[in-house]
């Protein structure tokens, strides 16, 4: 279940409806943010944890819509479905533990009798999730009778409201919380603890994320009412929990910051172009570099022949990039082809992430980079599966020189116009 052989450094385990995702951003930009923060230094040494009400199919749906990273491990469903890797293998032995006291006829049947509910789609009715849409002026004497309804058939269940209109009913030993203990003993169990787990909500269903002992906590700036009352009746003197000043994802970087949990600089907020800053780290290289890609594409730093003469002195002369249709070009070739398109993309919605970046070290200077570059050219989403081989310096130990790129287009997002293709 761990793609580490020590303890991750961090866990993050967010939320991602208005917590990792902002819908009232259509750029996404504070998740780009933290996307670029998280492949240059944690995804390493570190574990991502996406933890939804969503079911699997309205997952996927999301991850096809916002520029989402892959998790390490994904929990659906208000914690009622966990899986790991993007394979996303389930782990049977907790939709086990899920099954006591628990039948979902019964509840269907009891629920029926409650028209102040109306059920969600059908692909929101999972094995231990039954799902509805209730008012909030209703909300709380109807969760009252049904738990009544629901003991007395003999069920142990949790009954959850969330975003002021979702209505979920869960086995007893389930929900996001339940969930989160779940991992952590079984990373206790090998030794594996994380060093830190952060966790990041928004809304009622993510409260029980905040009562694991020993995490630290960010209620995002644009926290429900309900999670908000939660804290203030349950948790309001623990120092380890704080309501962040910043929406969605940035707040989940200000909690990073906050409780000292690493660096919080994402590269984002870098300017390359004129800052002299040295990449400690090969994944840090990469991040760096598609960074000052798209925002020179976008024009969004100065036009200056340096940048271009910079790329040249850290790409190695005989260093060949292989194109995704087979063809390929020298380094200083396609850095030339890549200089002239300065402000193509100028005032487009034109956006550049990396995802899932794996680094090894294979000499004492040599270092193999994998990992899939997007790109999202207005209503395009393209993929690359792209290696980079690079060596460091021997002069500058921190600086990294490029030696060979080879880039495959991923099934289903190769680009429209491949001709138009640069780097
Ligand atoms: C997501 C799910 C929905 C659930 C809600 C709150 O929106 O799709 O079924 O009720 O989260 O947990
Ligand atoms: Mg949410």
């Amino acid at each position: 279940m761990n793609k580490l052989d020590a303890p991750a450094r961090l866990m993050v385990v967010s939320d991602l409806d208005h917590t990792m995702v902002d819908h009232h951003d259509p750029e996404s930009l504070s998740l780009l943010r933290f996307n670029a923060l998280w492949e240059s230094v944690y995804r390493q040494d570190s574990l991502l944890v996406f933890s939804t009400g969503r079911s699997p199919t309205l997952y996927k749906k999301l991850r096809k819509e916002k520029p989402m990273l892959t998790p390490d491990i994904t929990i659906m469903s208000v914690g009622t479905e966990i899986t790991y890797g993007e394979a996303m293998v389930p782990d049977d032995g907790w939709e086990e533990v899920l099954n006591h006291k628990w039948d979902r006829n019964i509840v269907l049947e009891e629920t029926a009798k409650f028209s102040q509910l109306s059920l969600q789609s059908e692909t929101e009715l999972r094995p231990h999730k039954i799902s509805f849409y209730v008012e909030k002026a209703k909300a709380q004497e109807v969760i009252e009778s049904l738990s009544e309804c629901l003991g007395n058939r003999g069920l142990d269940v949790k009954i959850i409201y969330s975003g002021g209109m979702d209505l979920d009913i869960l086995p007893q030993g389930a929900g996001k919380g339940q969930a989160l203990a779940y991992l952590l003993k079984k990373f206790n169990s090998c030794g594996k603890r994380p060093n830190n787990t952060l966790v990041c909500g928004d809304s009622g269903n993510d409260a029980e994320l905040f009562s694991i002992p020993g995490v630290y906590g960010v209620m995002v700036s644009n926290a429900q009412e309900e999670l908000l009352q939660w804290h203030a009746e349950n948790a309001k003197d623990n120092p380890n929990i704080i309501h962040a000043t910043e929406r969605c994802a940035a707040g989940i970087i200000q909690a990073i910051g906050h409780f000292k949990l690493g660096p919080n600089t994402s590269p984002r907020d870098v300017d390359f172009s004129s800052s002299k800053e040295d990449s400690v780290k090969p994944a840090y290289e990469i991040v760096k570099f598609y960074m000052l890609y798209e925002k020179w594409r976008r024009a969004e730093l100065e036009k200056c022949g340096s940048v271009i003469q910079n790329l040249k002195s850290i790409s190695s002369p005989t260093g060949v990039i292989v194109h995704p249709s087979g063809v390929e070009h020298l380094f200083q070739e396609a850095i030339d082809a890549f200089g002239a398109c300065y402000g193509d993309k100028q005032g487009k919605y034109f956006r550049v992430w990396v995802d899932k970046v794996v680094t090894s070290q294979i000499s004492s200077d040599a270092w193999l980079v994998k990992f899939d570059k997007w790109e999202l050219d207005g209503e395009e989403w393209e993929c690359c599966m792209t290696t980079v081989l690079l060596n460091s310096k021997s002069e500058i130990p921190s600086s990294f020189m490029w030696m060979h790129a080879h880039q495959t287009w991923l099934a289903g997002y190769a680009a429209r116009d491949q001709e138009a293709w640069i780097l």
